[in-house]
């Protein structure tokens, strides 16, 4: 193995070191399993360093990560203040069992539930779990405990909750349960307010109040199926929302949509579950990205970033009423690595780091500057359909040029194989992108930058971008 330096200057070693990919790739094809989301592009790449904002595959290119694993490292890869954390806590208690306490567990869910206290105006607990799959099942255990029983719950069309049976199930795309049968009850659906593509004629807000008027009808009358007038009785226990769709892509509803959403669900007393798994953790430049919006969740789950994509750990804020001891006794959720030490060592780190540090300045910040140079971009190609964003969580819709609407999922999959050769140029310097695409129509860039991203590092990423359009449109 070779060193960055040695690699720059070096022919023989970047020949080592292709070959050495080479040979990697074919075992990875014997033995790995292809069921995961690594072969959804080909040939799959390999990454060996990462630092700040980008990431270096084995011959030393330098790729710029738009992404951040998903929005897991929101806070740039190998961060020295939450590395040190985890190492830290190495020297001193790396594994406990779950059933035991350790400090930083309670420390921890003490600074997410007083902060939610405070915003939420509502006392409530936080339970801990793995990936924000698992903390999803565990909210499920928590609604349909709290609603007597009910297994029916309202999700978005453009929803994502993960993969697991019960979270998938409350996914919208059949895809992910096509081969597996029900496990859970499929949630029913709902219009989520995408105004690029919804109806005409009508402004942002009136399109989201419109979709909410459109979902308030279910309850008109017993016969929509959904509301039992006499008994005054939802069928249904919760919404599950993403306050701004992250797999979705990157939608970002009107700012009054959640406050009108929110006076029909206590009309019939369907609770409120904010799945901020990717929004979550200042993405948004708020910690919760439903702080924008202006209504409490009854339910608050969380993972990712959580650690900055270090030891796993996922976990939810529940109201009091919902995870009391008395209704959420001992034993009601178990996992051996929940609360691991490793994770909430690191997640209080985090958690301290964002109050000590103003990213409720600096992200709105970054995001307006990045948001400017996207819409220049737009500006300039026609394959560019819409551009939004909030906070560093922006979003950049591909579109057929003869009209920047109809979707094109085929222009998106050249620009990803493209900008994973590592070889666009800017001054002189040779760099990839890494781009995570997401979209109804899979033809969203969906933009999750180090929340570190400095202003030099986003004028990079547009003049790449913009290098990108060009090229995948010269061939149109
Ligand atoms: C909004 C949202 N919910 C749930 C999940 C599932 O989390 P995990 O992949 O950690 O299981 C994700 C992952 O992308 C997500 O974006």
């Amino acid at each position: 193995m070779h060193n960055a330096l040695e690699l720059a200057d070096d022919p023989a070693a970047q020949q080592w070191e292709g070959d050495r990919e080479k040979e990697l790739l074919k075992l990875e094809a014997l033995y790995c399993s292809h069921g995961d989301t690594v072969h959804y592009s080909e040939p799959p790449k390999i990454f060996d360093r990462c630092e700040g904002s980008f990431i270096y595959d084995l011959q030393g290119r330098e790729f710029l990560d738009l992404q951040m694993w998903y929005s897991a490292c929101n806070f740039g890869y190998a961060n020295a203040r939450l590395n040190d954390a985890v190492k830290r806590q190495l020297d001193k208690l790396p594994q406990i069992a779950s059933q035991y306490l350790h400090p930083e567990k309670i420390e921890l869910a003490t600074l997410i539930a007083r902060d939610a206290e405070e915003k939420f105006g509502a006392k409530g607990r936080v339970h801990f779990n793995v990936g924000g799959s698992q903390a999803v099942e565990d909210s499920l255990k928590l609604v349909r405990n709290a609603s007597g029983g009910k297994s029916l719950m309202f999700a978005f069309e453009g929803g994502y909750h993960g993969r697991t049976l019960g979270a998938t199930a409350i996914t919208s795309s059949y895809r992910y349960r096509r081969r597996y049968g029900h496990f859970g009850d499929r949630a029913q659906f709902i219009p989520f307010p995408y105004h690029f593509r919804g109806a005409k004629g009508m402004t942002k807000e009136e399109y989201g109040e419109a979709c909410v008027k459109n979902f308030e009808r279910l309850f008109e009358t017993e016969y929509y199926g959904v509301w039992d007038a006499k008994a005054e009785q939802a069928e249904y226990a919760a919404f599950y929302v993403e306050t701004v769709q992250g797999t979705g892509g990157y939608v970002i509803p009107p700012p009054n949509f959640f406050v009108e959403l929110k006076k029909v669900l206590d009309r019939h007393g369907i609770l409120l579950v904010v799945d901020d798994i990717q929004m979550g953790f200042c993405r948004t430049g708020k910690l919760w990205s439903i702080e924008h919006f202006g209504v409490a969740p009854d339910i608050l789950v969380f993972g990712k970033a959580l650690t900055n994509g270090l030891n796993p750990l996922s976990g939810l804020w529940a109201r009091e009423e919902l995870i009391s001891p008395e209704v959420f006794p001992p034993g009601s959720t178990h996992s051996t690595f929940a609360s691991n030490p490793l994770g909430t060592a690191v997640g209080l780190e985090v958690m301290r780091m964002i109050q000590e540090q103003d990213f409720t300045v600096s992200v709105p910040e970054k995001g307006r500057y990045f948001l400017q140079g996207l819409e220049e971009l737009k500006r300039r190609h026609k394959i560019v359909g819409d551009v939004d964003g909030l906070g560093l969580a922006l979003r950049v819709e591909i579109c057929e040029p003869h009209d920047s609407f109809t979707p094109s999922k085929a222009i998106v999959d050249r620009m990803v194989d493209e900008s994973l050769k590592g070889d666009l140029e800017h001054n002189g310097r040779r760099y990839g992108l890494v781009l995570d695409i997401g979209g109804y129509y899979k033809n969203v860039i969906t933009l999750a930058p180090a929340l570190t991203i400095t202003k030099e590092e986003i004028d990079l990423a547009v003049a790449l971008l913009d290098q990108l359009f060009h090229r995948v449109t010269r061939s149109l």
